[in-house]
């Protein structure tokens, strides 16, 4: 028997690879600091989960429109056009079971196959296996670590954009990176994509987990609107990953189709699970508010506790929930130069569990540097202090 060729470009999220690493070592005995995958350990806030049980007793378990039910869509039309300044209406919305069903189907909507599409690398890893699965040709850009942060080195990417170039996906708040997009170069971006026709994929998943600064997004800006769909998702902002819940944002050609693809892939989003997204969005925001300083806690832990280690080299980001140090000084201190070993000794040897640039996409030529990206959503944070001083003490004795 033969399997369909189309799967062998298919990619997956190695990050569960890591996961089931560190639950085998925590079956031998061994104490893990689980800092390698982006979910939360926080609760749901509790009038959003009140809202789902009523729904369930109201009898709002039936199928429901393919692009959702109208005061979600109404709901996150009037929210995020506030938020981002622009005009949304329902039609404007499709929800989704989760931010990460817009990738696939915005693909599917705009790009032929042998179109190349730019996406960033180090980034989300599905953005890369998407493409690729749907006959696209997936075309890294990459980012510069200056002293203010990561930075996406725009002549490179611009350097890669062809007559054949359909799309642009950005993440600002990014992970891994936890980068942000100074407003240069966001305008840059959104003069490209002007200047190149591009279609652009915003996923905004972390748009709204931020300690400083305030989130601005690329459908702000001049000509933006007609050419943007936004990733939105629930997971992150309420502490929803299980939930499966989020929504493609953009103009209403687009989002007919993605609705279409939605009639043939899921019918509709859980109907009750949409009803607890419009509580999410127009009740009581305190659980939000609450799960960000939480998180702000957690982060200011994890700096603190990469200072300690001899050779990480670590930025302050101000929105997301990971931060992603540079390691190649305190690998060669430990005697590692691969940086796969360096992360399985690093478990072996101090109990913490992290990814790797490797699994955030297919390295970019001629890269520097080695990074790991410790996600600090579903640790608390004396777990943090406990894991990164074990952390320090098998690195600073060598
Ligand atoms: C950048 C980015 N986009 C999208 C998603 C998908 O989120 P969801 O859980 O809503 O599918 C994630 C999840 O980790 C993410 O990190």
């Amino acid at each position: 028997m033969k399997f369909a060729d189309r799967l062998n470009r298919l990619g997956t999220e190695t990050a569960f690879a890591v996961a089931a690493t560190a639950t085998e070592w925590v079956a031998k005995g061994n104490e893990v600091f689980p800092f390698h995958l982006g979910d939360l350990n926080l609760p749901t806030p509790e009038n959003i989960s009140a809202a789902m049980h009523r729904a369930v007793s109201e009898g709002k378990t039936g199928y429901c429109p393919n692009a959702g039910i109208t005061p979600l869509r109404a709901a996150l039309a009037q929210s995020l056009g506030k938020q981002r300044n622009v005009l949304f209406t329902p039609e404007n919305i499709a929800v989704q079971p989760g931010g990460k069903p817009v990738i696939g189907k915005f693909l599917r909507s705009v790009m032929n196959p042998g179109d190349e599409v730019l996406y960033p690398n180090p980034g989300f890893p599905i953005y890369e296996s998407q493409i690729e699965f749907n006959d696209g040709i997936a075309v890294a850009y990459r980012y510069l670590d200056t002293p203010n942060g990561f930075q996406i080195d725009l002549d490179y990417l611009e350097s890669k954009i062809t007559p054949k170039t359909k799309a642009l996906i950005i993440n600002d708040q990014q992970n891994p990176l936890a980068a942000e997009m100074t407003d240069a170069e966001r305008e840059k971006l959104a003069n490209l994509a002007n200047t190149y026709n591009l279609w652009v994929l915003s996923d905004e998943a972390y748009f709204d987990i931020r300690y400083a600064g305030e989130s601005k997004s690329i459908v702000s800006l001049p000509g933006m609107q007609d050419r943007t769909v936004i990733l939105y998702t629930f997971s992150k902002k309420f502490a929803m990953t299980g939930w499966r819940l989020g929504a493609a944002i953009g103009p209403k050609e687009i989002v007919d189709r993605i609705s279409r693809l939605n009639t043939n892939e899921e019918s509709c989003t859980a109907q009750f699970v949409q009803w607890a997204g419009v509580e999410a969005i127009n009740g009581d925001q305190s659980g939000a508010h609450e799960l960000v300083r939480v998180l702000k806690t957690r982060r200011d832990a994890t700096i603190a506790g990469i200072q300690t280690v001899s050779g990480m080299r670590v930025h302050t980001p101000n929105s997301a929930f990971y931060v992603f140090p540079e390691v190649s000084e305190t690998m060669a201190r430990t005697g590692h130069d691969d940086l796969t070993r360096f992360a399985l000794d690093a478990l072996h040897n101090s109990g913490m569990s992290f990814c790797t640039r490797r699994h955030f996409g297919r390295p970019v030529i001629d890269e520097k540097g080695n990074y790991i990206r410790l996600a600090y959503s579903g640790i608390d944070s004396s777990q943090i202090d406990k894991g990164l001083s074990r952390l320090a003490e098998w690195v600073n004795s060598k």
